[in-house]
């Protein structure tokens, strides 16, 4: 035996017609499990069958191994942090993987950027900020789950990779309005420090459900409120386009953010007092997002029209988008089954214009119109259909 466990010696014996063939004669894993392709092709959901279907909620083992395996005694431990399914999971990660996969689009193609054509300098501008802040939020997506995804248990597997395929949306999403600032003659704007701040608030979370209530719900929940009024108010159909494509994916992981929650609280009603107390930190976001000119000033000109008309308008736009911003947050947060009505940490004029918050949906009664399928939302597209827009 070498240091690292080979076995030199088998390849003498091998040489000698001696195979070992304990993997074939020995193997203990479930023989005769036979996947049926669904209508879309073979699934994650399809081959979660017999006992490969089983995850369980707390692995004895910390290995690679594939789940259901046959796993040799002495595998070393790799150190996982996150061994309790409840802490990654969701109920529609299999779902959400396979539509990340379905779905991939790119930054460089799918966008007709040669249709681009010259904007009033304000709207070019306006425009531009937007790409910047955007960009810069954008990229944080990635980075968190970057950052725990080795620290999860292999066990998740699935939870994993669907969180590969926010990493990979986010560097596209970074690079899309990346591209748009430069792509019309208008370059990056402002990047500001409070901003920073809660991207950092994000990075720093002392554990994972702390991050992904902060991310996943509130900070991404609000970008995905963002890129719809942005195909709003997208001043050609390149940037509506490029909106319109950015929300597919950030609906995705708003879903499973959402349904993540639903599930950790559902397994352990106990932590409900934590998760307040993370959002009683994180909704400080709502107050710098809106009183931040740099994120919300483009959005008012870009609404308006101008910036003499933005101005004649008042806070008007603004005021529709942060009551649509707060009112999406609250549906999302009963959804998951965390009634937030109560205790929103928002300084009164932020609520200047929102409906009666106690009108609000409960966790008791969680639907509401506006964002009625977008937990469900998660039929994969049909094959050859990948830029479904
Ligand atoms: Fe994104
Ligand atoms: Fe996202």
């Amino acid at each position: 035996m070498t240091q690292t466990g080979a076995d030199l010696d088998y390849l003498d014996r091998v040489q000698n017609g001696q195979l070992d063939l304990g993997w074939l004669r020995e193997c203990k894993s479930e023989w005769g499990i036979r996947a049926t392709p669904s209508r879309i092709g073979l699934t994650l959901r399809d081959i979660a069958i017999g006992s490969y279907g089983h995850i369980a909620d707390s692995p004895t083992l910390r290995t690679m191994a594939p789940r259901g395996s046959d796993v040799e005694e002495g595998v070393p431990d790799m150190g996982y942090t996150i061994n309790q399914k409840a802490e990654v999971w969701s109920d529609n990660v299999m779902e959400l993987y396979e539509e990340a996969v379905s779905r991939q689009w790119s930054a460089t193609r799918d966008i007709p950027w040669r249709d681009l054509t010259e904007l009033p300098p304000d709207l070019e501008h306006a425009m531009c900020q937007l790409a910047t802040v955007l960009s810069e939020v954008e990229m944080v997506a990635s980075d968190f789950p970057a950052k725990w995804l080795w620290r999860i248990n292999h066990e998740f597997v699935e939870a994993k990779m669907f969180l590969c395929t926010q990493v990979m949306a986010e560097a596209r999403h970074t690079e899309v309005f990346r591209k748009r600032a430069l792509a019309n003659g208008g370059g990056l704007g402002r990047a500001r420090a409070v901003v920073e701040q809660f991207l950092k608030l994000i990075l720093d979370a002392e554990n994972y459900d702390e991050g992904s209530a902060l991310m996943h719900l509130l900070g991404e929940g609000i970008v995905l409120s963002l890129f719809r009024a942005g195909e709003l108010l997208a001043p050609s159909p390149v940037e509506k386009r490029i909106f319109r494509l950015c929300m597919q994916d950030e609906a995705r992981h708003v879903a499973y953010g959402t349904m993540h929650l639903r599930y950790r609280l559902e397994r352990d009603p106990s932590l409900a007092e934590d998760f307040h107390a993370y959002f009683d930190k994180g909704e400080e976001l709502l107050s710098v997002l809106f009183s931040t000119p740099e994120v919300i000033e483009p959005m008012m000109v870009l609404a308006s029209g101008g910036v003499k008309q933005a101005e004649e308008l008042g806070l008007g736009a603004a005021d529709i988008l942060r009551g649509r911003v707060i009112e999406e947050y609250l549906q999302r947060c009963a959804h998951a089954g965390l009634d937030r009505r109560g205790r929103l940490q928002v300084p009164e004029p932020l609520l200047r214009g929102l409906e009666d918050i106690t009108s609000l949906p409960t966790p008791e009664s969680p639907t509401s119109g506006s964002l009625e399928g977008e937990f469900e939302s998660v039929v994969p597209a049909p094959q050859g259909a990948n830029h479904g827009a």
